[in-house]
C-alpha cells in the first residue's frame, strides 16, 4: 500500500489525492504543515512550563503499559489543565531521578490549548479548519491537547491502540492532530501505523466508572493490515483517524522526540458521557 505522504497545502485544503490515502489508509502525513519557527516557539514555551513546574509537587508517573494513572486524582483532573507526567525510565529503583527534570517528563497535558496563548495559536487556524472540513468532521471541537516527549533513551513505547477507545463518541469521530516538534524517525520512536484497519471496528472501549478507568473488550478478532511506519520531519502534520491502529516503539537514541498531538471531537456526533476527560462547565469547547 502507498505511503499516505504529501507536502502540506499552504491552506489547508486537502487535494482528492489525499483525502483518498486518508480514506484508504486512516492516516494522512503532510511534511511542513507547520513551520520549524512555529515548532520552536511552542518548544520554547514548552520551555518555559518546564522550567516552572516544581516535580516534587506532583508524583505521577505515566506509563501506557500501567494502568497507575487510570485511579490518579492528578491524572483523573487533567483534562481542563496544564500538567506534568513523570517518564518511569527516569526514576531509579528507590524513586529516585536518574536524569534532569526536563529529561524526565512522559508529557504535558491535557488543555495547552485552552489556556496557553502559544499553544492556542498553534492548535487553531484557517488551514487546520480546512482540513478538518476536508476529512469530513462537520463540527469539531478540540478535546485535548498533550506534548509528548519520548526523551533519549528512556522514552518508553507506546502499545497498538486506537485513539477513539479513550475519546469516544456514537458514531466514532475523534480525530488526532499529531504534529512533529522535533524530525521524528523509527530510531527516536515515530508513529507506526496500521494501514486500513480503521475500517475492522472498535477493539476497546475505556469507560469511567466510579471514580476510576475500566476497559470493556469489544471485539476479540485480531486486526489485520500493513503496519507502516510514518516518519515526520519537524513541522509535519500527521491525521489520525479515531479508529486507526497505530504505536510508538521506544526511543532508542540520543535524540528526544517532541510531538503536540491534539484530539478533535465533531458535536454532531454524541460525545459519550462515560470518557474520562473531564472538563469544567464554565470552559467553552472551541474548535480551530
Ligand atoms: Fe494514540
Amino acid at each position: 500500500m502507498r505511503e499516505p505522504r504529501f507536502t502540506a497545502p499552504p491552506d489547508g485544503r486537502l487535494t482528492a489525492d489525499m483525502r483518498t490515502a486518508y480514506a484508504r489508509t486512516g492516516f494522512l502525513v503532510l511534511e511542513g504543515y507547520r513551520s520549524a519557527a512555529a515548532c520552536d516557539a511552542v518548544s520554547a514555551r514548552a520551555a518555559d512550563l518546564i522550567a516552572a513546574f516544581d516535580p516534587a509537587t506532583v508524583s505521577t508517573v505515566f506509563a501506557a503499559d500501567s494502568n497507575a494513572h487510570t485511579r490518579d486524582a492528578y491524572f483523573l483532573g487533567s483534562g481542563d489543565k496544564i500538567r506534568f507526567f513523570l517518564e518511569p525510565g527516569a526514576f531509579d529503583a528507590a524513586g529516585r531521578p536518574r536524569v534532569a527534570k526536563e529529561r524526565a517528563l512522559n508529557k504535558i497535558g491535557h488543555a495547552l490549548h485552552d489556556l496557553d496563548p502559544v499553544f492556542d495559536g498553534f492548535s487553531r487556524g484557517a488551514d487546520l479548519a480546512a482540513t478538518a472540513a476536508d476529512i469530513g468532521l462537520i463540527d469539531p471541537v478540540l478535546m485535548q491537547s498533550m506534548l509528548i516527549f519520548k526523551q533519549p533513551r528512556i522514552g518508553a513505547e507506546v502499545g497498538l491502540h486506537q485513539d477513539a477507545t479513550f475519546l469516544h463518541s456514537d458514531p466514532v469521530s475523534c480525530t488526532g492532530f499529531w504534529f512533529a516538534l522535533e524530525d521524528a524517525d523509527e530510531s527516536n520512536g515515530c508513529l507506526i501505523g496500521l494501514a486500513g484497519a480503521h475500517r475492522q471496528g472498535l477493539k476497546e472501549r475505556s469507560h469511567f466508572v466510579d471514580g476510576r478507568i475500566v476497559k470493556t473488550r469489544l471485539d476479540d478478532t485480531p486486526f489485520t493490515g500493513v503496519e507502516m511506519a510514518l516518519p515526520a520531519p519537524k513541522g509535519t502534520l500527521v491525521l489520525l483517524h479515531g479508529l486507526a491502529p497505530h504505536r510508538s516503539t521506544a526511543n532508542s537514541s540520543d535524540r528526544s522526540r517532541w510531538a503536540y498531538a491534539l484530539h478533535a471531537h465533531d458535536r454532531a456526533t454524541r460525545w459519550s458521557d462515560d470518557n474520562w476527560l473531564k472538563r469544567d462547565a464554565g470552559m467553552a469547547l472551541r474548535g480551530f
